[in-house]
């Protein structure tokens, strides 16, 4: 089992030469933690899909420092994607482009387009700026969970998830709790508009002021996204989506909404923000209290409550996993 390491430019450099070597490297995005691999090494590559027990037809994220590395993956830069990019990044938006021959079918689960992302948190820029100086191109990171899990917000819950199926060389860099807590937007950009293929922190307005575009947001293409199964997000305990938690529940809501009598709180985030960025912990406190069943009452608004929403509902739909 992997150690987790405190993050200083040491552990950086370590983990920048670890992911060289072949091996994994978990580490913190603002969005959840990812699992990363060498994007131009397949072998390392399938490592991440054995860790996280995930069908090898579905594919990765490509994570970059720079916007001047996006010619090394996409052929295609549209003009709205461009704009895109130079307004959200670095931040929680994933950008899906026409794949050049670098982004390998063991990517992309063998489509011709390919996920982009340059996050937002100054420890994975270092780590990705330090990879890039061993000749590195991208690293290929999904959430650091097992496959249909709830993603990890902090290095323990990494821990957690795939400590069992990492191996010694592998790592797991500790940057504290995520900002966002939630994966980020993915947009398609292959045809003439943009679509949402999974709704986050960069949303359907900001996409149009920025682009000038509706955003298509329902799901008409068989693309293979897993955060596009029913059931999906999911702790062990059976999410509802009410306010009406039964004493011996747990029960996650905004501050204003009181806790039942006999029932766990297991966070009273005080705005939509908070929401986001405590909802897996809370969700994983849950499972930690072993409780069978969690309340969560979905907040309002056309924010990041629109990805909670998503997330929740997935996070619910059990019956057809
Ligand atoms: O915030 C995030 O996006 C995090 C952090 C680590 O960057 N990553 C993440 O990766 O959530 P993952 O693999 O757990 O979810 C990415 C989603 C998957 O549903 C995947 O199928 C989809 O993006 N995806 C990746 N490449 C794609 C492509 N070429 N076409 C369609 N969907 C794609
Ligand atoms: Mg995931």
């Amino acid at each position: 089992m992997p150690l987790i390491s405190k993050i200083t430019p040491a552990t950086i450099k370590e983990a920048a030469t670890a992911l060289a070597r072949g091996d994994l490297v978990a580490f913190p995005t603002e969005t959840v933690y990812g699992l990363g691999a060498d994007a131009k090494n397949e072998i390392a590559v399938k490592k991440i899909y054995e860790a996280k027990g995930r069908p090898a037809d579905h594919p990765l994220i490509v994570h970059i420092s720079n916007l001047r590395l996006i010619s090394e993956w996409t052929r295609q830069l549209p003009d709205y994607a461009n704009k895109l990019a130079i307004a959200f990044w670095p931040g929680p938006m994933t950008l899906i482009l026409p794949r050049t021959q670098l982004a390998g079918d063991f990517i992309t689960g063998g489509q011709d387009s390919v996920g982009i992302r340059i996050p937002n948190q100054k420890n994975a820029l270092s780590l990705l700026e330090k990879f890039e100086k061993h000749g590195g191109l991208g690293v290929a990171a999904p959430s650091a969970n097992r496959f249909g899990k709830v993603s990890p917000t902090t290095a323990a819950a990494v821990e957690e998830e795939l400590g069992a199926y990492l191996s010694l060389n592998d790592k797991i860099l500790d940057g504290g709790l995520c900002n966002v807590g939630l994966e980020s937007t993915i947009i398609d950009c292959t045809s003439q508009s943009p679509m949402i293929l999974r709704p986050g922190a960069i949303t359907q307005s900001m996409i149009f002021e920025t682009t000038n575009m509706n955003p298509v947001t329902e799901i008409t293409s068989n693309l293979k996204a897993p955060g596009l199964l029913t059931s999906h997000y999911a702790p062990n305990a059976q999410v509802v989506l009410d306010q009406n938690p039964q004493p011996g529940d747990g029960f996650i809501a905004l501050k204003n909404i009181k806790t039942p009598p006999g029932v766990h709180r297991l966070a009273s985030p005080r705005n939509n923000c908070e929401f986001a960025r405590v909802l897996y912990e809370s969700l994983r406190y849950g499972d930690r209290l072993r409780l069978k069943t969690i309340h969560v009452e979905i907040p309002l608004g056309d924010d990041i409550a629109e990805a909670i929403k998503d997330r929740l509902i997935k996070s619910s739909n059990r019956s057809s996993n």
